[in-house]
């Protein structure tokens, strides 16, 4: 019988972490917060064939790859299932059936192991992958997440609890770089190739910042940005004019960053927060990296800076995040099921 209220809690803990949400099948083994091995099979090149994620291709290639990415963590991490603690795997938000392949391995790995399992909600994840990159790092601070499906800033104001300060009325950053590739003839996935291709370019195009102004509270907004990068490729495409795209690219990636950067350092001035970090796959570009950078180091704030493969889904920061509920005792019951949304 698996019973949750008999588990106790070690201090530093073997946590095995699963992510399934999207097109990453991943798994990762940590020690406290030490990574002993983070493993990924992604189906990203196969998603690119049909310019986007097909959510049963990504169902069916994570069914072919969760059990193989498990071995290879656990083979990399040198333990055996018998040593694992816990088990954490993302139950939402993502893709259902995506999600359902990697929650049911987990709950069933947890079973029986007899060993506590943590259902990790995965923009927790993605704030909790800062902990990766500096594991002394203790709450309050500011975290500017900014993924495919989410765009806020956060006030993390203990290891379980977090405050949204801004977020989005639309589209997420993210999905805003997927869709001006697509307008730009660019492959999948877009976040690095309008990166790449605005690298040759100069951001001289105005176009809408991603700010929503005149307004009580910050909000950003993408579709309009969105919409302004589609009007002038088909404005131009009509006027038979020969546009750089290079240059449509800087500019947007300019437009979408900016405010972000901005209004982060802004909160953490507004809250005194002497710590920024950030987390999301949009935290992967470089000209973010390099803004947000400059202006916390201009403003005496610490920046805690994710690595790039630990911005981008990963199975590390689930076990992270997996890590603060499992300290708080917040195991899940078997019972959990995936949810493709949940509210920030
Ligand atoms: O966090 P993530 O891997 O998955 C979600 O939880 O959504 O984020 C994926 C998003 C995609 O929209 C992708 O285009 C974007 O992150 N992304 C980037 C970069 N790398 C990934 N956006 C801008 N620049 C990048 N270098
Ligand atoms: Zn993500």
């Amino acid at each position: 019988m698996y019973d949750i209220s008999a588990f106790s809690i070690k201090s530093q803990p073997l946590i095995l972490g699963i992510e399934s949400s999207c097109d990453e099948t991943a798994c990762a083994v940590l020690r406290g917060r030490k990574i002993l091995s983070n493993c990924i099979i992604s189906s990203a090149a196969e998603q690119a064939k049909y310019g986007g994620v097909v959510p049963e291709i990504a169902s069916r290639m994570h069914t072919e790859a969760v059990d193989e990415v498990c071995r290879m963590a656990l083979e990399q991490a040198a333990v055996r299932p018998h040593d694992i603690d816990c088990v954490a795997a993302t139950y939402g938000a993502g893709l259902l059936g995506a999600l359902l392949v990697g929650l049911s391995f987990a709950k069933a790995f947890a079973y029986a192991l007899n060993v506590p399992f943590v259902a990790v909600n995965h923009i927790r994840g993605h704030i909790s992958a800062a902990y990766l990159d500096k594991p002394d790092l203790k709450p309050p601070f500011i975290t500017l997440l900014a993924s495919g499906g989410h765009t806020a800033i956060l006030l993390t104001e203990s290891f379980t609890q977090f405050k949204v300060l801004a977020d989005t009325s639309d589209d997420a950053a993210g999905e805003a770089f997927d869709k001006c590739a697509r307008v730009l003839g660019q492959p999948y996935p877009g976040g690095p190739s309008v990166q790449k291709l605005a690298a040759g370019g100069r951001p001289v195009i105005n176009l809408p910042s991603a700010l929503v102004k005149n307004s009580t509270s910050t909000r950003f907004s993408y579709s309009g940005l969105k919409t302004a990068v589609i009007n002038t490729v088909h404005n131009a495409a009509q006027r038979g004019e020969q546009l750089n795209l290079a240059d449509v690219a800087a500019s947007f990636q300019r437009a979408a960053i900016d405010p972000l950067v901005k209004k982060t350092v802004e909160y953490a001035q507004k809250y005194g927060i002497r710590t920024v970090t950030a987390g999301g796959g949009v935290i992967a570009n470089d000209y973010l990296r390099s803004s947000l950078s400059a202006l916390c180091a201009s403003n005496g704030i610490n920046l805690v800076l994710p690595e790039k493969k630990f911005c981008t889904d990963n199975a590390a920061m689930i076990a992270s995040e997996g890590l603060n509920q499992y300290m708080a005792g917040n195991f899940s019951g078997l019972d959990i099921n995936a949810c493709a949304s949940i509210p920030l």
